[in-house]
Order: structure tokens, then sequence, then C-alpha cells
């Protein structure tokens, strides 16, 4: 197989993990006998200093002829002023709305050996297998916005807006993805509030009802999932919700298996190439100093061989590896809760090492 890679290391530790990410795809390419090119280009804040666009027309262009994307993070206290004319997170929601990708998915998984990084008690989260779809291209991230006025009555307004089709797809494919898993899917909203969220709803059970009616399906309201994350994550199978309710209970989430560090996440639309990056954001307060967990940026990489490039062999032998490696008790500080700890480009070193058909 041939395959073109674009990497977007954007800001932060972004550089130091999608690093070691390509080292593992390379060796992935070695073992496995696969030719795969890769090309780095702006994103972010590094993008604003250099050309004053988080988002150059040129990556966008690198981006849609690629077969696949992946990216550090972007964003950093440098670049926070409020009242700034653009920010980095701008070129992400941008390439995310220009690629059309609308399902983000982020799977919440337990790793044995980490059972004990966890805050909760095992008792809780062991058997913790969550896979989170997210509505990514819609929703309050997208609605109009805009102020008026002045003083203390200037206001500030921002839509949140959903279509009977952007819930359609969304919901279709995590009822798809429950049907190859537990074949549970819950999906959660604030229909007792919002307007959006009552459309949601019943689109969600219409699709349910004449489409899936094998899946088990129910609903929860997001601040009740907030709190059953906590007391009782391993209830979850597939959960389905609007881009600002996963972008909130996500965050919960990944705290669950004990560190943000480990925790990869896919973006994908209907065609074209998805794009694939860590949960976490770009850590100022440690980038640079080559004790970031790369693991997260590494296990995105996974996903990319499975979701983009139809190599299910080659993601499961650098999960393989990446549990080989927690299982020998290599840990990055995140993760060593005080014990040694190891760097950066250790951690990939030692992933590279135990890849193998
Ligand atoms: C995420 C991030 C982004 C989001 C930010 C960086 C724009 O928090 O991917 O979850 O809010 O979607
Ligand atoms: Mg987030």
């Amino acid at each position: 197989m041939k395959a073109s890679i674009v990497l977007l290391p954007g800001d932060g530790i972004g550089p130091e993990i999608t690093q070691q990410a390509r080292r593992v795809l390379e060796k992935v390419g070695e073992v496995f006998g696969h030719e795969f090119t890769f090309s780095s280009h702006l994103i972010g804040g590094i993008a604003i200093d250099e050309t004053g666009n988080p988002l150059p027309d040129e990556t966008v262009a690198a981006c849609r002829s690629a077969d696949a994307i992946l990216l550090g993070a972007v964003g950093g206290p440098k670049w926070d002023d409020p009242s700034a004319k653009t920010r980095p997170e701008a070129g992400l929601l941008k390439i995310r709305k220009e690629l059309g990708l609308f399902a983000n998915l982020r799977p919440i998984k337990l790793f044995a050996e980490l059972v004990d990084a966890s805050p909760l008690k095992r008792e809780i989260i062991e058997g913790t297998d969550i896979l989170f779809l997210r509505e990514l291209t819609g929703g309050i991230y997208f609605g109009e916005s805009g102020r008026s006025g002045s003083g203390a009555d200037e206001t500030a307004t921002q839509a949140m807006v959903y279509s009977v089709g952007e819930v359609e797809r969304i919901v279709r494919l995590a009822a798809k993805a429950a049907q190859g898993r537990d074949n549970r899917l819950t999906s959660v909203d604030k229909a007792n509030v919002l307007e959006p969220s009552r459309l949601w709803r019943q689109v969600a059970a219409r699709v349910m009802a004449e489409e899936f009616p094998d899946v088990q399906y129910d609903v929860v309201l997001v601040d009740a999932m907030a709190m059953h994350l906590i007391n009782r994550p391993a209830d979850f199978d597939v959960v389905v919700t609007g881009n600002m309710f996963g972008d909130i209970l996500t965050d919960e989430a990944s705290m669950l298996p004990g560190s943000l560090g480990m925790l990869p996440s896919a973006s994908l639309g209907s065609d074209g190439p998805g794009l694939y990056e860590p949960i976490h954001g770009s850590a100022p307060d440690i980038a640079g100093k080559s004790i970031a967990n790369p693991l997260a940026t590494i296990l995105a990489a996974a996903m990319l061989l499975r979701h983009s490039l139809s190599a299910e062999t080659e993601a499961v032998a650098i999960e393989t590896a990446v549990g080989k490696v927690l299982a020998a008790g290599l840990r990055t500080a995140d993760i060593a809760r005080g014990s040694e700890a190891i760097g950066t480009e250790a951690m990939g070193d030692a992933v590279v090492q135990r890849i193998s058909k």
C-alpha cells in the first residue's frame, strides 16, 4: 500500500508527540511493506505567527489531497488574548468544517495496566469501554454569533443550530458503531430546555426506530450524563451527542482511564481524508521538555490506519505494542504516579521496538 499522510504538528507539545507517532508509522510501513509519505504543514498559533492565518490555504489544499491527516495540538497562552483578531483554535474548527469532518470518534478505553492510575475506585472503573460520537461541524460551535449594544447593556449571542440531516447522519454512524460493539446506544441532549435538543431527540428516536430496531437505545440529559460518567461509567457502550456537550463530556470521560495522555480521536466525514489527533491539548506548560506522553498520538495513528487506510492488522499491531510497553512498566510522567518516568522519545522508541507482525 502507498499512502500520503499530512502531519499538522501545531503548537506546544504537538511537534514532539507527532514526531513519535510518525516514527511508529514508519516502522509499521517497514514491517508490513507499506510506503507512507509524510509532509508537514502549518496550523494553529505557529501558523498565525508565520502567515497571520491559523489555517493557511496551502494547508487546506495539502489536507484535501492527502489520504489521512495526523494532528498534534493547537493553542497556547501566547495567542490567548480575547481581543485578538484570530485564534489558533479557529484553525482547528475551520479544517473540521472545510473537510466536512462531522463525526468525532473518541474511544474511552481502560488499559488494564493503568487501572490504578484512574482517580476512581477500581470497582467503579473496571470494565469501562465507551465510544463517544461527538457531532463536530454543527451546533453552537458554528452558530451565528455577534455582539451589540454598549456598556452594561452590551450583549453577546451565539446560536445553537441543528438540522434534521445533521442529526440523522451522526446518529446513523453511532448506531452502526454500536452494532459492531455491544449493540447499545445512548443519545445525550438537553431536551428539557433547548429547542435544538428537542429536534435532536425526535430525529434520533425516529432513525433508531426505523433503521436500527435491533440496537438497544436510550436517552440521557447531559447534566445527568456528567454524573453517570463518574458513578457508573462501565454501563455505557456507544454515546452520541452534539458538539458542545461532546466537547465537555469527553474531557470528563478522558479522566476515567487516569490520563488524557492516553486517548486518541478520529474525525471523519462521509468521504475524503480523516483527521486523527490526541484528545488532549497543546500542554504549553510542558512543551519542549521532552516529557509529554506520545501514546495518545501514537494510538491516533492506529485509528488512522484502521479508519482511513483499512489496515486493521497494522492498527492492532500499534495497539498491541502500546499494551506491551505498559505491561513492561514503562511510564511517562503523567501516568507514572510518582514512580520512575521516561521521556517522550524513549516512549516512542519503546513502541517502535515492539511493532511486529
Ligand atoms: C477539542 C478541543 C477543541 C474543541 C478546541 C481546541 C477548539 O477542545 O477538540 O475537544 O473545543 O473542539
Ligand atoms: Mg475539547
